[in-house]
Parts: C-alpha cells; structure tokens; sequence
C-alpha cells in the first residue's frame, strides 16, 4: 500500500519558504511523502502571504483548485498556512468552506497535531506563540540553510500588514542559533542566511539575559568549521550600526552584500511611511557601508505611489536610487492593506493606478541602468562562485552566485555546491557571464 503524500505551494518572502520547508520536515516526519502534483496530494497546503494585494488574488485563484480537488475526493486535506490565513483567521472557514485546517505562520506545529488528531471538523489555529524553528526542515540544496533568528516585528511601517500576522519580535537564543548552524555545516550546508523582518535589531529582548548582539552573533557563527558564506535579510536602515558593518571587513565569511530597504527617497514620505529615518539618514548609512566594504553589493526595496506622493516626492526617490547605485532593487506598487494605517488614510492622497504604473516604469528604467553600470566592476576580475545547479538559459552552462549575491551563469564543469573561480567576461543589470578557472577552493 502507498503512503500518504503531500503537496505544497508556497508564496511570499523567504520566511515563507522557510516555514514550507518546516512543515515538509514535520510531515516527512510523520510518514509523508511529497506527491509531484497537487492532485496526487492527499494533504493539500497552501503557504502564504499578503503582503500586497495580487498576491491575496494569486491565492484565490488556486483555492479554486483545491475546492474542485476536494470536491472530487472528499477525504483529501486542505490547509492554508501563512499571512493570508493569519490575517483573516476564522473567516477563512467562512470564505472558503473547503478548507480543513487554517494556521499563522506562528503556529505551524499545529499542523501535525491536526493530521494526527482524529478530529473531522475544520480548525483554526493563529495564537502567536514560541518558535517553530525547532521543527526539522527539508532543504531544497543541501549545501544551502535558511536560519530563523527572529520573529515578528516591533516597527509600524503604515503600508505593511507583516506586524499583525507575524506579532511582536522576539529572538531565538544566540546558543540555539550557534548549535543549529554547527548542526548544519556538519550536514554539509555552506552557505547560511539569517532570516528576520528586522535582523539588525537581534537579540535587544534577549539582552538582559546576556544575548548576544547581532553583530556577535554574526561573529560567532563566522566561527563555525564549515559555514564559508553568511547572509542575512532583511536589516532596517534604522539599526544599521558600525559593529555590524566592522564584522562586513573583518569576518571572511560574511557576504559583501547589504539588502538595505529604501522604500522611499523623500523624508516626507518616509515620515508618512513611519520609518523613522530620513533620506539624509539613509543616504549616510550607504556612506558608512562604502567606507567599510567599499566593493559591497547594496540592493534595496522601493515602494511607489505611497498616498500624498507628489511627482517631486517620486523625483527624490529617483534622484536616491541614481546617487546609490543598487545593485538590485525590488519595486512595488502600493497597495492597502486591510488592518493597515495607510489603508485608512484620506483617499483624497491615493496616487491614481495610472501615475503610479507610470512611475514604476521610469523607476524600473534606472534601476537597471544603475545596475548594469555598476556590474561592470566585475568585469575582468576572478570571483568566488558557489555553483548552485545548471543555467536557466543554457543547459549547457553552469549557474551560481557570489558573495555579492550576483548570479553567474559560466562556462566549466563542477558540482552543485563546490566553490570555483570564475573570470567574468560580460555583465548585464541581473547576471553576470564567465568561464570557470579551475583553481577549485578544498573543501
Ligand atoms: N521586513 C522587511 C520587509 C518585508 S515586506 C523589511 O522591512 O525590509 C517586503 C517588501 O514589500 C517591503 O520592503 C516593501 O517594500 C514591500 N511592501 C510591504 N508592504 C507593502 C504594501 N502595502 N504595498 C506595496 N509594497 C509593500
Ligand atoms: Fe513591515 Fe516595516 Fe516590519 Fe518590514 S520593518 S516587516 S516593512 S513593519
Ligand atoms: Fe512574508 Fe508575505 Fe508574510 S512577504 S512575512 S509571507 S505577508
């Protein structure tokens, strides 16, 4: 007789991918084998998020899957995890009278107890409590870990919905944190990325009981045999302080790469957006990461059409975005968020769809100019690439990145997670293009 199987579709940030590869860990704990296709799946999940209104649309179009698939085998499971469900709760049952089981992303342990329950009616679970990130984890490369250092956020930002379906922040202890990455290098990951709505403000709850500070903690896990690449995401340019970016020069295995959320040029937006800090501010931050790493790669979040923005407000966004020089920059239209302070706000302000289609298409526009200007520097010189699997583009060719998190598709012959030279020959605002040198590091 065949297993039970599970599929799952994840949507939103890296967190996201993260907890979906937890519950993976937790159902292949439970005996659970991963079905290909989503109607080969006896337990249908759905991880995921509302960050801006297309992806709640997005996600309404693949419920209406998973209610014909219900429909057609009634037996079947399925659960709806993530932002989107903590954000409406129960009222996901009353939507969406397929659905068996609703969670937050705070309780995603739940999950196993549902399916070991014999419980049949449907149940909703979104208190915020401790951590998941004990639950074990299935890795989509296994030279590659997400860690979770943190959790909720303590920021108001008006747009943002995050505060309300991930809770206050709290820090998982620096011990636990040490331990997990020893744990994973022993298993063979390389590469580590923190993840947290607010890395930089680590530890501040845990201070008292002699937690250590992002920056050690960062030092710490630089010390870990094995662990040759550490990034984090995302950091807020409130805390971005001297210690962390001390750590950038001195510690190796520390990526030259800082993703530093700008959202918005103008002080008067920003102060509308409640980020605490001015584009003076901001703009001294990227000073101080270039005195520090002057080679580091910096990419950032934008967000256009915010309410009250005025096309000189959107001149200063542009005006920083040329100033910086991103080597990669996220853009998004504004969108309300239900529960937010900036959905509640004079719709008088509201930016018409067609202005602010338009000024993302000229922010877009520099961005990629800015960008493909600045990854010359790559040019001609030999970078350290992790090899991450074959080019999208060209089976040919290999695909990895850098430690300035630059993907690099290239001409050569090593494995899935070896590290190789490459020299770079050509550079556009995305990728970079090269011929490997065979120098292979030792592991
Ligand atoms: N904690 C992270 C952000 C997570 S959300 C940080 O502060 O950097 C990722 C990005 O989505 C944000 O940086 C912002 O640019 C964008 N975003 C969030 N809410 C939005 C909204 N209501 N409309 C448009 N973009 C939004
Ligand atoms: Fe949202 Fe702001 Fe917190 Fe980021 S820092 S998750 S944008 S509230
Ligand atoms: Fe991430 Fe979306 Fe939630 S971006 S934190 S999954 S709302």
């Amino acid at each position: 007789m065949s297993g039970r199987s599970y599929h799952v579709t994840t949507f939103g940030c890296q967190m996201n991918e993260h907890d979906s590869e937890r519950m993976q860990g937790m159902l292949a704990s439970l005996g659970y084998e991963e079905a290909p296709q989503r109607d080969g799946a006896d337990v249908i999940l759905f991880n995921t998020c509302s960050i801006r209104e297309t992806a709640d649309s997005r996600l309404v179009a693949h419920l209406g899957e998973a209610k014909r698939l219900k429909r057609e085998q009634p037996e079947r499971i399925i659960g709806v995890g993530g932002c989107w469900a903590q954000s409406l709760k129960d009222e996901v049952f009353e939507r969406f009278p397929f659905v068996d089981v609703a969670f937050g992303p705070g309780q995603i342990h739940k999950l196993a107890e549902f399916l070991t329950s014999d419980s049949i009616t449907a149940q909703g679970f979104f208190d915020f409590e401790g951590f998941a990130g004990h639950l074990p984890a299935k890795r989509v490369r296994e030279f590659q870990a997400w860690v979770q250092i943190s959790q909720g956020c303590n920021c108001n930002c008006s747009y943002c919905i995050v505060p309300s379906t991930r809770g206050r922040e709290q820090s998982r202890p620096d011990t636990e944190l040490i331990a997990e990455c020893e744990r994973l290098a022993c298993d063979g990951v390389r590469e580590v990325t923190l993840l947290g709505q607010n890395v930089n403000s680590y530890g501040r709850d845990l201070r008292a009981a002699g937690n250590r500070s992002f920056a050690e903690l960062l030092r710490a896990i630089d010390r870990v045999d094995g662990i040759e690449r550490i990034r984090y995401t995302s950091p807020h340019p409130k805390d971005m302080r001297e210690d962390v970016l001390a750590v950038h020069a001195e510690c190796g295995a520390v990526c030259e790469h800082i993703h530093l959320p700008l959202q918005a040029g103008s002080t008067r937006i920003l102060k509308a957006m409640r980020r605490t800090y001015s584009r003076e501010r901001y703009l001294d931050r990227v000073d101080l990461i270039r005195r520090y790493v002057p080679d580091a790669a910096i990419t950032t979040d934008i967000i256009v059409g915010f309410p009250g923005e005025s096309e000189a407000d959107f001149a200063e966004t542009l005006e920083v975005v040329d100033e910086v020089g991103y080597d990669s920059a996220f853009t998004f239209i504004f969108s309300p968020r239900r529960g937010t302070e900036a959905a509640g706000f004079d719709p008088e302000l509201l930016v018409p769809h067609p202005v602010k289609v338009e000024r993302i298409g000229r922010l877009v526009t520099l961005v990629q100019r800015r960008a493909a200007e600045r990854a010359q520097r790559f040019v001609g010189r030999r970078v350290e690439v992790l090899v991450e699997g074959q080019s999208r583009t060209d089976e040919t060719r290999l695909r990895g990145r850098t430690a300035h998190n630059k993907t690099v598709n290239f001409e050569g012959t090593a494995a899935p997670g070896e590290f190789v030279q490459v020299e770079i020959e050509s550079a556009t605002s995305t990728t970079l293009a090269g011929s490997e040198r065979l120098l292979s590091r030792a592991v």
